[in-house]
């Protein structure tokens, strides 16, 4: 699996351009190799906007909106005051929302070593990151040992409401690897409080299926392997999410949070669903 992964990283560095292309980011986060695939897929994305197809900037700005907003609001009625964010490549989230909520917050990015070391880097060096900010190695695909979720959470504070988020991950790990990622989550959060997983998915079922196989298309070329698409519908998803151990799992259309998270969902915006759940508590 560890091979499988490796092959993902190179997304994180197109969205991290994108991310500071649409003004969400710092130009710390960019690097050169997000400027080339930026350059490589730009023709692509051009050709969409004049077609009026679903473009890949208008799903990843509905998707990274539509978690900043869930978590948001999350925040603001003060259930989450820490965050891990697995997989977090070379997202400005992190620093975003630190900014915003200061001490009110802690918030721990977490990736493979390498991606982890790389954004810890860039984060210092451009003095982005403030107490309680930190960003660890960890693999998602991992049960035990030091680069596992679990001890990771052991450094947390329990009587915190704490969130997990993914963004951009979950399509690439088939089936079993995902179930085994959601239960992994659901345990770990059911330590704290208040929980919340929020995480971008693709339904085989959402949008245009000719836009969603042509958007899959080019992102498993992207990746050197196949993007899995597990569930047909919302209501597979949710259930899957409740038996991996989540108590309650909703997907959220991203054009119906668009007014209140402050975006405007283009085409793009349909081919992705948001997932909220959150774990079992006693
Ligand atoms: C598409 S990028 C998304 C990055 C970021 N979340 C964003 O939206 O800009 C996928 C990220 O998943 C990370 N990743 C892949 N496999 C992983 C694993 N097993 N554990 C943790 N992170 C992993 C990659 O290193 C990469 O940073």
């Amino acid at each position: 699996m560890q091979k499988r992964s490796e092959t993902i990283s190179p997304t994180a560095h197109y969205t991290g351009y994108t991310w500071y292309q649409h003004g969400l980011s710092h130009p710390a986060l960019v690097t050169p190799q997000g400027r080339v695939l930026h350059t490589m897929v730009g023709p692509l994305n051009a050709l969409a906007r004049v077609t009026g197809a679903p473009t890949l900037s208008g799903l990843l700005l509905a998707r990274h909106h539509s978690i900043d907003h869930l978590l948001q609001g999350a925040i603001d009625d003060g259930r989450i005051t820490q965050v891990i964010e697995v997989a977090a490549g070379l997202s400005p989230r992190g620093w975003r929302f630190k900014q915003r909520y200061g001490d009110r917050l802690r918030y721990v990015e977490a990736d493979l070593p390498d991606m982890a070391r790389l954004k810890r880097d860039r984060l210092a060096r451009s003095g982005l990151q403030s107490p309680g900010h930190e960003v660890v190695a960890l693999d998602a695909m991992t049960d035990t040992g030091p680069l596992s979720l679990s001890a990771l959470a052991d450094t947390l504070d329990v009587h915190q409401g704490t969130a997990i988020i993914t963004e951009g991950l979950v399509n690439y790990f088939d089936q079993a690897a995902l179930l085994g990622m959601w239960a992994r989550f659901a345990q770990v959060l059911a330590r704290f409080p208040h929980s919340l997983y929020l995480s971008d998915i693709h339904l085989s079922s959402t949008g245009d299926r000719m836009a969603v196989k042509g958007f899959l298309a080019v992102l498993s070329a992207f990746v050197r392997g196949r993007v899995h698409l597990h569930f047909e519908s919302a209501g597979e998803a949710c259930a899957a999410l409740r038996q991996a151990g989540f108590e309650h799992a909703t997907l959220h259309e991203p054009r119906m949070l668009s007014s209140a998270a402050g975006f405007t969902p283009c085409a793009g915006a349909d081919l992705v669903r948001i997932i909220e759940a959150r774990g079992q508590h006693t």
